[in-house]
């Protein structure tokens, strides 16, 4: 088996949809023409109920099978764009200033849609099918936006699967990670609030930027003194703020950063190292230390049973050599986290022939990898629903 002939025959169809939602990217929480879009195709293909607004921007859409069966498989796609202003040259190429598909989600978004055309006009299928398409993916918490409004109460399901494109030059492959796949993530801001002085007479100041110079290198021992070696744990300073002329010492410094880890218990060591550390510099230089942090993603993790029939419905589509189950945890995070931390599932990436690494303002996605990621998708429920 290859390519499911609807989808196949849909190849049209389906690159002409993708190139029309490259050219029109939303950011996060603002997908209001991708989701009517989306909802019409998902009527004009049959889906039994098309239901929007569900966390926002949210879609979701009801396939039902043509035999009984009480399981409900999930499938997920998300829809937001990214602020970066898009340098490809494409003739398709996005016509809103500052904001660039440039994560590929136009082609999950786009690959949905054909898996839903398949199952809706094929229904061989016992039970029923939900297809998700999901705000706000890049850090914005769409998947927990449509958690919180009810998404798996109203519409529930046993099992759930999501797919990324892959700019990897190798076409068709198909890559999983059993187990924790993908990191954890908590967003951090710290200010310190320091006093200001004339900066030939800095005996007059706290300083914050000494402060938030030291403050950085001593963040960095909580993963060489404090997270166990062989636990993965990432803590990287990604901003700081502070002053605005060459002869005055700044009354406040302000810094922010991420961390990015895989075991939850990583997490909460890591975050109270951090308040701790905060708490005694501010102790020890005399100044005020505060410290907001944000859990934004949960780690990743995909269930190794459903792994592995994930993998048989792709070696259905792709075959066999093209699969492998060998791929590293990325350090990278993911919000389809937040549903898999709830439903059981998998997460796998399919490789295309771009090369330029996602979040890119040259990111290119090939569109021939449409009718493979589509057909991956509709035989997962086919095969989950078999009996
Ligand atoms: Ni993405």
């Amino acid at each position: 088996m290859s390519v499911l002939p609807i989808i196949h025959e849909s190849t049209d169809e389906l690159t002409a949809i993708f190139k029309d939602l490259h050219a029109h990217p939303e950011i996060g929480f603002t997908e209001v023409r991708t989701a009517g879009i989306v909802a019409d195709k998902l009527r004009e293909y049959g889906v039994d109920e098309v239901h929007t607004g569900i966390g926002i921007t949210g879609v979701v859409g009801i396939i039902k099978g043509n035999r009984e069966g009480p399981r409900r498989i999930g499938l997920r796609a998300d829809m937001d764009a990214l602020p970066i202003n898009e340098e490809t040259n494409l003739a398709y190429a996005s016509t809103n200033p500052g904001v660039m598909h440039a994560c590929g989600h136009d082609s999950h978004t786009t690959m949905l849609l054909g898996a839903a055309k398949h199952l809706a006009q094929t229904r061989d299928f016992a039970g029923t099918a939900v297809v998700i398409f999901q705000p706000a993916e890049e850090g914005l918490g769409g998947a927990r936006g449509m958690i919180k409004d009810g998404l798996f109460d109203r519409f529930p399901v046993d099992e759930i699967y999501g797919m990324h494109n892959w700019p990897s030059g190798d076409p068709g492959t198909f890559g999983i990670c059993k187990g924790a796949a993908m990191a954890g993530a908590s967003f951090f801001d710290i200010t310190i609030q320091g006093k200001g002085s004339h900066a030939a007479m800095p005996q007059q100041s706290k300083d914050p930027l000494v402060i938030a110079s030291a403050l950085v290198a001593s963040l960095q021992t909580i993963l060489s003194r404090n997270v166990a070696p062989l636990d993965t744990c990432v803590l990287s300073v990604t901003q700081i703020h502070s002053g605005s002329a060459y002869n005055v010492v700044p009354d406040t410094a302000t810094l922010a950063g991420t961390i990015r880890y895989f075991k939850d218990e990583v997490c909460t060591l890591a975050e109270s190292r951090m308040r701790e550390l905060c708490e005694g510099f501010a102790l020890a230089y005399g100044v005020q230390i505060n410290i907001d942090l944000r859990n934004i993603f949960d780690v990743l993790v995909n269930d190794a049973d459903l792994s592995d029939a994930y993998m048989e419905a792709a070696a259905d589509i792709v075959g066999k050599d093209k699969i492998s189950s060998t791929d590293e945890p990325a350090t990278g995070s993911e919000d389809f986290a937040d549903m898999l931390k709830v439903i059981p599932g998998a997460y796998c990436k399919i490789g295309h022939s771009g090369t330029t690494g996602l979040h890119n303002p040259s990111f290119f996605l090939d569109p021939e990898i449409l009718p493979v990621g589509a057909s991956i998708m509709a035989r997962i429920v086919e095969r989950r629903l078999a009996a």
